[in-house]
């Protein structure tokens, strides 16, 4: 057993477990959470996509002890936010979205490129004026996007439906950052 600590969707939590228990049925069976589909128990179906710091991460594939110190958003807790509204805008406006199947995973790995490619950009933004001017960066790239064909690809290999393709996911991660920017929402 551990005694793991850990905060899911904002809230501090700690719990005895088996260290080896799935955080899918750990949301299950000790926090009641049920809008984790455990279809497939490890065989990559997808529906089980939670975020764990800024990473969309398999529940079912992750043991308890993995958990220490981390946080963790479930799909229903992100759809209340901001975030999550900002890429459903993007959905409506292109007239295109996940399917049903994937819908979940794919919208919370359009969550985690967004995450990281603003934490990229304030790195770059954090800059002394001498580095921004000596490497031509800082300024002049803030806001630019760290989003490409190959973070398409890299980061959606953990949804195999392909109800969509890469020019298509491509397009919504880049207009979902261009109106983050547009609608300032941090
Ligand atoms: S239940 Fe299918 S990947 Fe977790």
């Amino acid at each position: 057993m551990i005694k793991l600590s850990f905060t899911l969707n904002k809230t501090r939590l700690e719990l005895l477990v088996d260290e080896m228990k799935p955080l899918s049925q750990i949301l299950y069976e000790d926090l009641q959470i049920d809008s984790i589909e455990r279809n497939c128990n490890g065989n990559v179906c997808g529906n089980c996509m939670i975020l764990i710091d800024k990473e969309p991460t398999l529940a079912c594939l992750v043991p308890a002890f993995r958990l220490q110190g981390t946080t963790v958003t479930t799909f229903d807790a992100f759809m209340q936010t901001a975030h999550y509204r900002n890429i459903k805008r993007i959905y409506d406006q292109l007239n295109i979205e996940p399917c049903p199947n994937c819908y979940q995973a794919k919208t919370l790995i359009f969550e985690s490129i967004l995450l990281k490619a603003k934490t990229k950009v304030q790195q770059t933004g954090d800059l002394d004026d001498f580095s921004k001017k000596f490497l031509n960066k800082g300024k002049q790239r803030f806001g630019e996007t760290e989003i490409t064909a190959e973070t398409i690809d890299r980061e959606f290999q953990l949804s195999s439906c392909n109800c969509m393709n890469s020019q298509e996911l491509l397009e919504i991660a880049l207009k979902a950052e261009e109106d983050r920017t547009k609608r300032r929402v941090l």
